[in-house]
């Protein structure tokens, strides 16, 4: 700000911006691109919501496996695009399921949204189940968005961005990426992506009509926190795999709850059916727990602990709870939820 870079700049971002980005795609995830196939948007959610305007036509199909982030599907309907959920199992630790997907593509198909480490599920894909999806989307012709938003906070396996898994793949591949989680920059509001280039140059078309670029202090934040020493990143992932530890020995403890060690991201996906056809004392009268939004209300109520309930993602079977929290409060809510839990009917 005291240099001045408080003016607008370019739409898709400064040029020292947008080659952080190659900088970053090169050295963490073996990709090679130009600044040209790069576009930084004012976070994530809004490359996605570029990528959805720019892309998809009225009735247009995206896939998007389940559980997912809540955006892709709204996004998908907002431009009047139809998403179509296609389940994974908490079995294999809700990893991707290829021949699923397979059976879901329909000519009107053009999108599927992969997310891993998945938010709100904390899977990894597998490399297996990525190279399945990568040789369906190259059969199909279709293209692929890679959200990998918490790709830095990777605690088992490796993370692997499909695109990197060959020439053909990646020429379909939209690759988003955000500073929101690896450097803790929600606020700032930076995200970006990389891809074939005429899909970027359309996204930054629509991008320049709707917020231009974004904020020229967070991008120059953006290029110290890309291009600086990244040793903090690993510090804080290490942090993290300690409270996701602690957060998922506590859930699995607790009566009629059950929870699958999440690889990555940071949230527990936590299996509140068992639950089910219990009651309790609510303000208004006995209520019972008939899926995730009651039991939501009641851990609310009850033990003034705030979880987000599955239906949003897909799943009225779970509950999903964030450990980007200190192992103070995990305990506290932990302990709370138990109390809680012994007072049902
Ligand atoms: C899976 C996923 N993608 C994208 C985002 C958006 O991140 P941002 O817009 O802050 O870059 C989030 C944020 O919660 C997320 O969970």
């Amino acid at each position: 700000m005291r240099r001045g870079q408080t003016k607008y700049t370019e739409v898709g971002g400064i040029p020292e911006l947008r080659a952080a980005v190659c900088a970053k795609f090169q050295r963490d995830n073996g990709l090679a691109y130009e600044p040209a196939d790069v576009l930084v948007s004012c976070g994530a959610k809004h490359t996605l919501f570029n990528m959805a305007v720019a892309l998809l036509d009225p009735g247009d199909e995206v896939l998007v496996p389940s559980p997912y982030w809540v955006s892709y599907p709204e996004q998908a309907r907002l431009v009047g695009a139809v998403p179509v959920a296609v389940p994974t199992q908490e079995a294999t630790g809700f990893d991707l399921d290829p021949e699923r997907l397979r059976a879901a593509v329909t000519p009107r198909t053009k999108v599927i949204i992969l997310n891993s480490p998945n938010n709100p599920t904390g899977a990894v894909f597998s490399p297996a189940s990525l190279a399945a999806v990568a040789k369906l989307a190259v059969e199909r012709n279709l293209l692929v968005v890679s959200d990998e938003c918490y790709e830095a906070l990777t605690f088992e396996g490796r993370h692997t961005s499909i695109a990197a898994l060959g020439p053909e793949i990646k020429a379909r591949t939209l690759v988003v990426n955000t500073c929101s989680k690896a450097y803790a920059m929600t606020g700032w509001r930076l995200g970006f992506a990389a891809g074939p280039r005429e899909l970027i140059r359309a996204m930054t078309d629509v991008q320049s009509q709707v917020t231009s670029n974004p904020s020229s202090i967070a991008q120059w934040a953006a290029v110290e926190a890309l291009v600086g020493a990244q040793d903090e990143v690993a510090r804080m992932a290490a942090e993290f795999d300690r409270r996701r530890r602690l957060i998922v020995g506590g859930l699995n403890a607790l009566p009629g709850v059950s929870c699958v060690m999440p690889k990555g991201a940071f949230y527990a996906f936590a299996n509140v059916s068992r639950l089910f056809g219990r009651t309790w004392p609510a303000a208004d009268g006995t209520a019972h727990l008939k899926g995730s939004v009651d039991v939501t209300a009641f851990l609310l109520e009850t033990a003034k602990v705030a979880v987000v309930p599955g239906l949003d993602f897909g799943s009225d079977d779970h509950v999903r709870l964030s450990y980007a929290t200190s192992e103070a409060l995990i305990g506290e809510g932990l302990a709370r939820m138990a109390a809680a839990l012994a007072r049902l009917a």
